[in-house]
């Protein structure tokens, strides 16, 4: 596919890195020095963009989505922090009947963790003899605590299970790039889910995924979408 990268930060490097071994071709970079106001984004330069994507700050994601639907062009979105702006953008996106898949996470693994996770609360709901609980553990220059994908597990597995309380631990030390694990803890045996991240390039792996799968849909979507389709 020929692809536009919006945003040529570390996201829009690490695809940049993957997209030529999925035999993808970037024909168009656009970073911020040339796109105030998304000014850049204009049909004569997009021409032959099969799909974009944008990874950009939250302040330049609703209007970039916005030029790229009205230039008519497919686009995957993992800018975070705009989520105020969806209902314009969709609507924008919709009105041209134009496409655009966005999340906050585009990790296979978390995605098919968190799924599993739901059907482990839901089996473990009738084994009060086990504790639940919830490590999760970062690098030492992560902000924030616990992590947003913890408190996703969290209420992934209490939906599951509402009688049960899932406490969650959190580490910050070292380089760790994000590990997460839920456990339950009987009298005789303990058994654990987790998963570990290793670098950004899953999140731009899973883009690129959902690069691939946007030609001939039409509409917003998630990469749940993109990933479970009607099985949600
Ligand atoms: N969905 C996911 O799986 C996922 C994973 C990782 C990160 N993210 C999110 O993706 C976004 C980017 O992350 P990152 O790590 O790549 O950040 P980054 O390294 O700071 O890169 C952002 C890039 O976008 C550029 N930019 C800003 N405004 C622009 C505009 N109007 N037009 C074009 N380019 C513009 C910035 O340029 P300047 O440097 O010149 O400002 C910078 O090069 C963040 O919101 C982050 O939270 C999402």
């Amino acid at each position: 596919m020929r692809l536009a990268l919006v945003g040529y930060g570390r996201m829009g490097r690490t695809i940049a890195a993957l997209a030529g071994a999925r035999g993808h071709q970037v024909v168009l970079v656009v970073d911020e020095a040339e796109n105030p106001a998304g000014q850049a984004l204009v049909p004569e330069r997009l021409r032959g963009v099969e799909v974009a994507l944008e990874f950009t700050t939250p302040a330049s994601a609703p209007t970039n989505l916005i030029r790229l639907a009205e230039a008519g062009v497919p686009t995957v979105c993992g800018t975070t922090g705009w989520n105020g702006d969806l209902p314009r953008v969709a609507g924008a996106v919709r009105e041209r009947h134009g496409a655009l898949v966005h999340a906050a996470n585009f990790s296979v693994g978390v995605h098919l963790f968190l799924r599993t996770a739901r059907e482990l609360a839901r089996r473990f709901a009738a084994h009060p003899e086990f504790d639940a609980f919830i490590l999760e553990e970062h690098h030492a220059r992560k902000p924030d605590a616990p992590s947003g994908t913890a408190l996703t597990l969290q209420a992934t597995a209490a939906g599951a299970d509402p009688a049960r309380r899932f406490p969650i631990t959190s580490v910050r030390a070292g380089s760790i790039p994000g590990n997460h694990t839920l456990t339950y803890d009987g009298p005789h045996e303990s058994v654990a889910l987790a998963h570990e991240a290793r670098s950004r390039e899953g999140f731009a792996a899973g883009a690129l995924l959902a690069a691939e799968w946007l030609p001939g849909h039409t509409g917003v979507f998630t990469f749940e979408d993109v990933l479970f389709g009607e099985d949600r």
